[in-house]
């Protein structure tokens, strides 16, 4: 009953109704791609200076991966003290406060050789031929994102298990990391899915075990958070199927026992998934075919933070939720898009959603520590990024979803740089 088409994906800009989902970019203080060249030569020279310096420190120090408070009970926007490796800076810093410079190190893998990046994603094995694209490094403004050293990751990794819960925009998370991790595997095939499946677009589990380090990074395909089931008795006839806020997912208990649990919901709160569909929202055992989707989306949040109140360590699991993703479609028709060749300047609109606020704003009310990804406003650059014609379906255009390798993976860099500092500092 619901079919995830691509291009019905993430109209996040299409609740025409609620003049909220128009809300102006952040006017100051909004991240920048910086472009002029001399800017960029500038900033190798003090890269190159930053290099050796911080070197110095990490020597000194004695340490691989300098990072040194980030603390994942800092809740929600990515505020946290830390100082990095900018001593300069007066010790706190905004991860998602920054630009996308230019940096030859990129990518991390090649995703024609990963074989857990599906075809669908991969950009470059489906003809794109402009590669500056797969060029860009996310540069906090007052600190670094430490660079990616996969030994250091998968030794970190060992013995825990992953788990990612969410949409395709999850699936394509869970695939960037398999494949930053692939890249320091030399014998690919300790790397496997333990059920032998194949990614698909519907199937509910993957789990892809990493053999020689005894890790799992596992995917739960939970597009809503919340169950959705049969429609209550005597509903209108419009009524095809109800989506139960004040209830979690029914395979969330297999979500419970692991180390890491990164979250993500946003791009199937649209009309076209719900109400078109004949899928409205419940509570209790009563119909709310009033409810507008960014009230159902609250409660459903809400319904999310009692349950990980309720049901996990956080002395043992550490709990991310990513916010919204924006999408880059050129109109609110969702058929057409155009990927530029290089990342906007001014990201207007698609710099904050709605659903990212409400995010923020439920985890910071819980008193369980939450570490939310607020990457909204850093990918809303990147309308060069998305996979466009460059999929396995070239006549369906997608604006949606993101390369491989590409936006994703900074992701997970920022989600492993937490997760370094985490492991590190709780085993001094
Ligand atoms: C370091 O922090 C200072 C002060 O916040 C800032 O002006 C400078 O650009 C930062 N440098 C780097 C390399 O991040
Ligand atoms: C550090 O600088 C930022 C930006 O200037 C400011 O917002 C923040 O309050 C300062 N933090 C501390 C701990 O001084
Ligand atoms: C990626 O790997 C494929 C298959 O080995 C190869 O044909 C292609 O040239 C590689 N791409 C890049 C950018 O290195
Ligand atoms: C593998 O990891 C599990 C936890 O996921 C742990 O219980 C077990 O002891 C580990 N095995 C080895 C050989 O390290
Ligand atoms: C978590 O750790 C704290 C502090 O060490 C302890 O008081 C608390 O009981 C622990 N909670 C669980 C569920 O283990």
């Amino acid at each position: 009953m619901m079919i995830e088409t691509i291009s019905n994906l993430s109209k996040s800009t299409s609740f025409n109704k609620s003049a909220s989902f128009n809300r102006r970019a952040l006017s100051s203080g909004s991240p920048r791609v910086s472009r002029a060249g001399w800017i960029s030569r500038w900033y190798h020279v003090f890269v190159v200076i930053g290099f050796l310096v911080s070197s110095l420190v990490v020597i000194t120090a004695g340490y691989i991966h300098v990072l040194p408070s980030l603390p994942l009970s800092s809740p929600n926007n990515g505020v946290s003290k830390s100082s990095y490796l900018n001593e300069t800076s007066n010790g706190s810093c905004n991860v998602y406060e920054g630009s996308w410079i230019l940096d030859d190190s990129y990518p991390l893998y090649n995703a024609t050789e990963c074989p857990f990046a599906e075809k669908g994603f991969d950009c470059l094995g489906n003809g794109r031929v402009d590669q500056t694209y797969l060029k860009w490094r996310w540069k906090p403004m007052d600190c670094e994102i430490p660079k990616f050293n996969v030994q250091n990751v998968l030794e970190m990794l060992r013995s825990k298990r992953v788990v990612f819960v969410g949409d395709s925009m999850s699936r394509s998370q869970w695939e960037s990391l398999i494949c930053l991790l692939m890249s320091g595997v030399e014998d690919k095939r300790t790397v496997y899915e333990m059920n032998g499946n194949k990614i698909t677009k519907r199937i509910r589990y993957l789990g892809v075990r990493f053999g020689s380090f005894n890790f799992t990074v596992e995917f739960y395909r939970s597009v809503f958070l919340v169950q959705e089931g049969q429609m209550p008795r005597h509903s209108p006839k419009r009524v095809k199927s109800a989506l139960k806020l004040d209830e979690l997912d029914s395979i969330s208990s297999q979500w419970i026992d692991s180390d890491v649990l990164v979250f993500n919901t946003g791009h199937w709160w649209v009309p076209g998934k719900l109400f078109e569909t004949g899928c409205y929202f419940q509570v209790g055992k009563s119909l709310k075919l009033g409810m507008s989707i960014p009230t159902a989306f609250g409660v459903a949040l809400h319904t999310w933070a009692s349950w990980i109140e309720e049901n996990i360590n956080t002395n043992r699991t550490h709990v991310f939720f990513r916010t919204f993703e924006p999408s880059h479609w050129k109109d609110h028709t969702f058929k057409y898009c155009s990927i530029t060749r290089q990342p906007v300047t001014d990201a207007g609109e698609r710099a904050r959603s709605i659903f990212s606020d409400t995010i923020l704003e439920v985890a910071k009310n819980m008193k369980a520590p939450i570490n939310v990804l607020h990457i909204t406003s850093m990918s809303a650059f990147r309308s060069d990024a998305h996979v466009g014609k460059w999929s396995n379906n070239p006549s369906v255009p997608d604006c949606s979803h993101w390369c491989l390798p590409g936006v994703p993976d900074v992701w997970n860099e920022i989600l492993l740089a937490y997760l370094l500092n985490e492991y590190d500092s709780s085993s001094k």
